[in-house]
């Protein structure tokens, strides 16, 4: 059965390899584009990822944007969507609460609300992150009832990226629940590359992650043994993102997309340290501690290491029983994850300065 489908956030990572999926599966897909004159880019990026270019139409339009921006004519095109995929974000660190709010919260609000006002799924990504409890009631989010939680005080613990995601989550939730819509939600693990090509865009965490590593920047290892960064691969959560977003049963629901045997962090570290040949760090560095070290003025850039990003790097382990069920529900398996980082890291080496990774022939990285 093929569908129309509308896809916000298609030309970022995870929207190239969603899109990819779609179209080599006959969907026909219009994709909300701040710069449509990059769509003849991507539709070289989709076929090059497997998909149908063929199958792929944009329409010009941006999340700040009443209404998203849209013509007339496009608010009619996307109208015949079947599932508004919507993953469009602001995904970097250091963004202040408004610039993050403009996009992540109010922008994932007009996407809920042009789905509810069409009766067409809504199928968002969210992030791992908001089914960490713990996690959420030491930054002070009420998980019980959200409206309660101090957002900027949130922001202020966690910064701006993670904040609004955790706000548009629980708004977009109440905002469907109140109109009687249906959603979907897909939480994805900090997300790596392909498992065949280990296709990962630079400037995603785990590629920044691998270059400071290979960069000899990573000098201990954040956290204790108990510590791991849970991942899942591009494919994997496209796959479980167009297996959700079809089925039913699935309506107002939420699931994890995350591979719970991901190494601890020291482990993982070492996995990808043997395929860059260098040496991996052995010792380990408090969080807490690292995040003091990072407020010293200029040393956050140096070592191209964000505060922010420390958060993702926690200790609690996940239930999975939902996402497992729903595995054998599609018969969807995480590929081999080692096999994956191996891919990745060489994906992510063809963009390093050659002449600066640190090999262990070449310790000074000259
Ligand atoms: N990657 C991960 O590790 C990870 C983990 C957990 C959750 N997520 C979530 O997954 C989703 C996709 O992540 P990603 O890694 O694919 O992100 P990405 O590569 O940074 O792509 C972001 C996308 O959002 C679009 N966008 C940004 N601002 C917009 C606006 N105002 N209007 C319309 N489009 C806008 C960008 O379009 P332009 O081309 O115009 O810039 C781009 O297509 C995000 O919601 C992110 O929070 C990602």
């Amino acid at each position: 059965m093929s569908v129309e489908c509308f896809v916000t956030g298609g030309s970022g990572f995870v929207g190239q390899h969603l899109l990819a999926h779609l179209t080599a599966t006959g969907h026909k897909t219009w994709v909300l584009m701040r710069n449509p004159e990059n769509i003849e880019r991507l539709k070289e990026q989709v076929g090059r990822l497997g998909g149908n270019p063929a199958y792929i139409h944009a329409v010009e339009g941006d999340i700040s944007r009443e209404e998203l921006g849209l013509s007339e004519a496009d608010k009619q095109c996307v109208s015949s969507a079947a599932v508004f995929f919507h993953l469009a974000a602001q995904f970097t660190w250091g963004l202040t609460m408004e610039q993050a709010r403009a996009v992540n919260v109010q922008g994932a609000l007009r996407v809920a609300r042009l789905a509810a006002s069409q009766d067409i799924r809504l199928l968002m990504v969210g992030g791992y992150m908001v089914q960490n409890l713990t996690h959420l009631a030491s930054i002070g989010v009420d998980n019980e009832c959200p409206e309660n939680t101090n957002w900027p005080e949130v922001y202020g613990r966690v910064g701006g990226y993670e904040g609004s995601k955790l706000e548009s989550h629980f708004a977009v939730i109440r905002y469907m629940q109140e109109v009687g819509a249906d959603y979907t939600i897909v939480h994805p693990a900090t997300v790596c590359g392909h498992s065949e090509s280990g296709h990962i865009p630079e400037g995603q965490p785990l590629a920044d992650l691998i270059r400071n590593l290979a960069l000899g920047r990573f000098k201990a290892v954040p956290g204790s043994a108990r510590h791991w960064l849970p991942l899942v691969s591009v494919d994997y959560l496209v796959k479980m993102m167009t297996c959700v977003a079809f089925d039913p049963s699935m309506a107002n629901r939420q699931v994890l997309a995350l591979y719970e045997n991901t190494p601890n962090l020291q482990a993982m570290l070492g996995q990808l340290a043997k395929t860059l040949d260098i040496k991996a760090p052995r010792h380990h560095v408090p969080i807490g501690l690292l995040k003091w070290l990072l407020v010293i003025p200029g040393l956050a850039t140096r070592l191209s290491i964000s505060a922010e990003s420390l958060n993702f790097i926690q200790t609690q382990r996940f239930d999975m029983n939902d996402s497992q069920q729903l595995e054998r529900k599609y018969q969807l398996a995480h590929p081999d994850m080692a096999r994956t980082l191996e891919k990745t890291v060489r994906h992510v080496q063809g963009y390093l300065p050659n002449r600066q990774v640190q090999t262990s022939q070449n310790p000074a990285g000259r």
